[in-house]
């Protein structure tokens, strides 16, 4: 039994502010934001205001009620409906923020912090900024001593974003993260134009191929380039302009599914809801200034790149003749092996 007090002396202090978490511990005070579940399920969020009332279709609450109190608990409105009270978590908080643009979802955000490997004190280029959803993430994972340069060429969306970030984060009226920069611009002339180095570049946009160039100068030697696409001709565009630039690792491209399971006495069953698709995840690493990958001894699977291919050719695949069922011509000599991979 947990018997660690949740006020009073033994109780866990908040969690410092200079940690820029944007997670609170103890008593809900007034300005932070709580989400009510009801017993359908429907969730409110909102922020707490002294004097302020919360309306529903059940009636009324007082933010009063809530202000003191530490999350967890549940709460009658005036018509007798019941809401369960707790802060938002991030994965939360962001599919239910203001969006400009379609943001990632937490379950993509985690597979980019994990496989991209955001570490604290890490140097993070980002672009497009959009909703700022990702950017909660990647500043979360950096931490106090890491830094987020975000890119974002529509000057509406970084306005949502920032007030997204500044909301997650609780900044105080006027300021910003201290870990966080966001710049307006096109990420392949701004991110060059900057100078800046940096550890990890994520892209997240239409055409993430225009800025691998950019992304490739300003990389360390072992940093990596991950991009976030929707379709499958993103996919394939960006990765064979990652194999054609020649200064990058055999790149590796995944998806993630994520199935809720019902668990319920002898009922334990998939959920019959998913997300069925999201978007596509690339990685791959930057090699050091002037270094080649290892020639690829596997050959491309037949027609590959046969005559109806039009994408970016990497230097060691020969233009097929005929039906393109020839394949692999200029590779070394057959191996059953895995391609080369930085990441495997
Ligand atoms: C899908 S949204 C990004 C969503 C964001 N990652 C999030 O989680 O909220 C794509 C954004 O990229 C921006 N964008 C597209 N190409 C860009 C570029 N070359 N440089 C900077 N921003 C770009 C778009 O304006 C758009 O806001």
């Amino acid at each position: 039994m947990d018997t660690t007090p949740a006020t009073g002396p033994g109780a866990l202090d908040d969690v410092p502010a200079e940690a820029w978490s944007g997670v609170h511990r103890g008593p809900l005070r007034a300005g932070e934001w709580v989400r009510l579940v009801d017993a359908k399920g429907r969730k409110h969020n909102f922020e707490l205001v002294a004097g302020k009332r919360f309306f529903s279709n059940r009636g009324h609450l007082e933010h009063d009620d809530l202000i003191g109190r530490e999350e967890g608990f549940t709460i009658a409105s005036s018509m007798g409906g019941e809401y369960l009270v707790f802060r938002p978590l991030l994965s939360e908080f962001v599919v239910s923020m203001p969006r400009g643009a379609a943001v990632v979802y937490p379950k993509d955000s985690a597979q980019i912090v994990a496989l991209a490997d955001i570490f604290p004190g890490a140097r993070v280029v980002e672009a497009g900024v959009g909703s700022g959803a990702l950017t909660c993430s990647l500043l979360r994972a950096v931490g106090p001593y890491g830094h987020v340069l975000s890119y974002e060429r529509r000057e509406e969306f970084a306005d949502v974003a920032r007030r997204n970030v500044h909301q997650f984060f609780g900044a105080p009226e006027g300021a910003s993260h201290p870990n966080w920069t966001l710049t307006l611009g096109d990420l392949a002339e701004a991110l060059p134009a900057s100078g800046e180095r940096c550890d990890r570049i994520i892209l997240d946009m239409l055409a993430p191929w225009e800025c691998l160039e950019a992304a490739a100068d300003a990389l360390v030697p072992g940093g990596i380039v991950c991009a976030y696409v929707a379709t499958t001709t993103q996919l394939s565009r960006f990765v064979e302009t990652v194999r054609v630039h020649g200064g990058f690792t055999e790149p590796h491209a995944w998806e993630s599914l994520v199935r809720d399971w019902h668990v319920e006495g002898l009922a334990v069953r998939p959920g019959h809801k998913m997300i069925g698709h999201t978007a596509f995840l690339v990685t791959a690493r930057r090699l050091a200034p002037g270094a080649k990958p290892p020639r690829r001894t596997r050959r491309p699977a037949p027609g590959a790149y046969g005559v109806d291919y039009t994408g970016p050719r990497p230097a060691d695949v020969a233009h097929e003749a005929g039906n393109g069922a020839e394949t692999g011509a200029g590779f070394g000599a057959e191996d059953a092996g895995n391609a080369v991979s930085g990441l495997d």
